[in-house]
């Protein structure tokens, strides 16, 4: 069984049927949604940052270095983090994948801000991604990081077992967009994130639920509750 916690926002943890550890945008200590602190992660095998803002890469550097896990990202983070003495890091690009303990994991385009959180100089200005994870095993899971509604999504239809879709709108698709994307997905299970942290993006993920209909199965979680898989 894998199973994926979420932690508020677009934080999620995923642990895999072998047992790895891959905490996704981690955003805990400052992240008014979250159920626990980033010292209550626990051991980590991976973080996966989808882009730089700070609501999902608050805490990366602090738990990359605590937890020596291998922080992959997109090739200017990975810079980034390096040069805030991260050890275990590795770069992708948008379109690119690479075989890792846990399975393969490959970014996926967002539409969205480059801007990374810390980077004082501005020089490490990246293309934001999201995350399409092929686990050891089969089990595919979808990370959209913070997007906009893409036709590119229509490329992963029925290849993603369990999506993870913002519905916040205002600085990411809404909930009729993610609708839309569900269609272009097709994926088993739909989790809804990136609402409710601030006012901003309130959002009623049950409405989402019903709108979303016999489309996808979809599981509506509060921060500390999982969804096994
Ligand atoms: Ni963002
Ligand atoms: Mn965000």
């Amino acid at each position: 069984m894998a199973r994926l916690t979420w932690h508020g926002h677009s934080c999620f943890l995923l642990e895999t049927d072998d047992g790895q550890r891959i905490l996704f945008d981690p955003f805990l200590d400052q992240n008014p949604a979250s159920d626990i602190k980033a010292d209550q992660v626990g051991e980590l095998d991976f973080i996966l940052v989808s882009h730089g803002h700070a609501d999902h890469f608050a805490d990366a550097i602090p738990l990359a270095k605590r937890t020596g896990a291998t922080l992959v990202s997109s090739f200017e983070i990975v810079s980034f983090v390096q040069s805030q003495g991260v050890e275990n890091a590795h770069p992708l690009s948008i379109g690119g994948g690479h075989t890792f303990d846990f399975g393969y994991a490959k970014m996926t385009p967002a539409l969205h801000g480059g801007e990374v959180a810390g980077d004082e100089s501005g020089k490490f200005t990246t293309m934001p991604g999201g995350w399409w994870l092929e686990l050891n095993g089969g089990k595919r899971v979808y990370h959209a990081g913070d997007t906009a509604l893409l036709t590119d999504m229509k490329l992963l239809e029925g290849q993603v077992d369990v999506a993870l879709l913002p519905i916040g709108d205002n600085f990411t698709m809404g909930p009729r967009d993610a609708i839309r994307a569900v269609e272009f997905i097709k994926p088993r299970t739909v989790i809804p994130m990136h609402y409710n942290t601030w006012e901003l993006i309130r959002q009623d993920p049950h409405a989402f639920a019903r709108a979303v209909g016999s489309r996808a199965k979809v599981v509506v979680l509060e921060p500390g509750q999982s969804h096994d898989f």
